[in-house]
């Protein structure tokens, strides 16, 4: 059995990470956040409440674990406060168990600013939550760092000079106006430090010196990863396997004693722009998005939806090396009366079978699909492969030989109990 687990999204986020994060950290000491920010949105739901986080690992909702912001996240700090105390006043304490990295880079307002000036020049569909500017000035060697704050005099310098080439970028460069007060963003930010600043610490040696289990919970999804996902239509983080190391500090050998699992939905959905080759622009797509409610938990848009892309899901299982899959919402598919999954893509006559990184290739590929009978009866909240119908069995097992990883888990519902493991199926060695 392996110490540590890993657990990421292998579509474009989405996938109900939230909830499995949720019900398997009651089963580890630590649960860490490693990379993105306030761009996710986790919904889980305990005892028929709902909670959804943003910034705060999911399994901090265990009130036996210790929950970690580590490096590689950009931490909007307004947002992180707001998040502990609300989940305070909800009877959940969090503040003796939550550590953030000084590391970690700021969201500033000012890249709040440059996401929606961006947007408006040349959309990418962001959740506007200042995420790729931030990462950017991190990059570009100007972003402010937890442990900046330390020094106000330091942080009042940086700020002060990032305010003035957010000025100048605006006005000078976009001719848009722009208007915030370096008094106000200084106090506002050291009111915050105030708050966490007995709670930041250097979260990489910690973990090194952690002896107990511990859960990385990845946000977003492979594909929209930087690197490996449909860029530029990507979050600006590693949200694969691939943001491992650099988010948190641990040295690759590290995850030599992790299970890596994804999670995915039984069909697909995206949100923002950017290439979906197995996207529904029809009623069926309007049925997914009714029937799975998919509208966004960040910034309630509508979720675009369509059949499952099982050449995309293979690139998550490679690029992840996963060692098993999570089925999520089959149940959406429950009533209908075909069920599709692409295994491969068509484009200029040639047959694609890897996903490829050409946008211009994906914006025009077409799905080659395989069909399978829709069992038309309800799998919501079934306890056991036996309690399913024999349809839907046979398209997991498709999924499973196809991908040749072991789905390990279906989800079978929004609550902590809506689940059943696979005892059947190759998996032997769950936590
Ligand atoms: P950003 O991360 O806000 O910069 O947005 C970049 C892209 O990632 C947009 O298409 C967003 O809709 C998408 N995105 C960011 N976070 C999430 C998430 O948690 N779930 C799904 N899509 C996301």
């Amino acid at each position: 059995m392996k110490k540590h687990l890993v657990l990421l999204g292998a579509q474009w986020g989405d996938e109900g990470k939230g909830k499995i994060v949720d019900l398997l950290s009651a089963d580890f000491e630590a649960v860490v956040r490693y990379q993105g920010g306030s761009n996710a949105g986790h919904t889980v739901v305990v005892n028929g409440e709902k909670f959804i986080l943003h910034l705060l690992p999911t399994g901090i909702l265990h009130p036996h674990t210790f929950g970690i912001v580590a490096q590689g996240m950009v931490v909007d700090l307004d947002l992180l406060v707001e998040e502990i105390e609300s989940l305070e006043n909800r009877g959940i304490k969090v503040w003796d168990r939550i550590l953030i990295s000084d590391r970690a880079h700021l969201v500033m307002p000012y890249h709040k600013i440059l996401d929606s000036l961006f947007e408006r020049r040349g959309k990418i569909g962001t959740t506007l939550r200042g995420i790729g500017p931030s990462y950017m000035f991190k990059y570009g060697r100007r972003g402010i760092r937890v442990s900046d704050l330390e020094d106000p005099d330091r942080s009042y310098r940086l700020i002060k000079d990032n305010l003035g080439f957010v000025q100048d970028l605006c006005e000078k460069v976009y001719c848009e106006n722009y208007s915030l007060n370096l008094e106000e963003v200084f106090e506002k930010t050291m009111q915050n430090y105030k708050k966490i600043k007995d709670r930041t610490t250097d979260t990489t040696r910690w973990l090194l010196d952690f002896k107990g289990r511990v859960l990385f919970e990845g946000a977003q999804g492979t594909m929209l990863d930087v690197d490996m996902g449909t860029y530029p239509y990507v979050t600006s983080s590693n949200a694969s396997a691939l943001g491992l190391s650099s988010g948190t500090g641990l040295p690759p050998k590290y995850f030599s004693h992790a299970n890596f699992w994804a999670v995915s939905k039984a069909y697909t959905t995206r949100v923002g722009e950017g290439p979906f080759p197995t996207e529904l622009k029809d009623e069926l797509g309007e049925k997914l998005r009714e029937r799975g409610k998919e509208y966004g938990a960040t910034t309630g848009r509508p979720r675009r939806c369509g059949w499952l892309d099982l050449v995309a899901l293979r690139h998550a299982v490679e690029v992840n090396a996963l060692d098993g899959i999570i089925i999520t919402k089959l149940d959406v598919l429950d009533f209908f009366e075909e069920v599709k999954a692409s295994v491969a893509y068509q484009y200029e006559g040639k047959v694609i079978e890897h996903f490829p990184a050409s946008l211009s290739l994906l914006e025009r590929a077409k799905p080659i699909y395989k069909s399978f009978k829709g069992w038309q009866k309800s799998t919501k909240g079934a306890k056991s492969l036996g309690e399913l119908p024999e349809e839907a069995l046979g398209y997991l097992e498709f999924i499973q030989n196809y991908l040749q990883v072991p789905i390990v888990m279906l989800s079978t519902g929004p609550a902590r109990d809506e689940f059943f493991w696979f005892e059947k199926l190759a998996y032997q060695e769950r936590i």
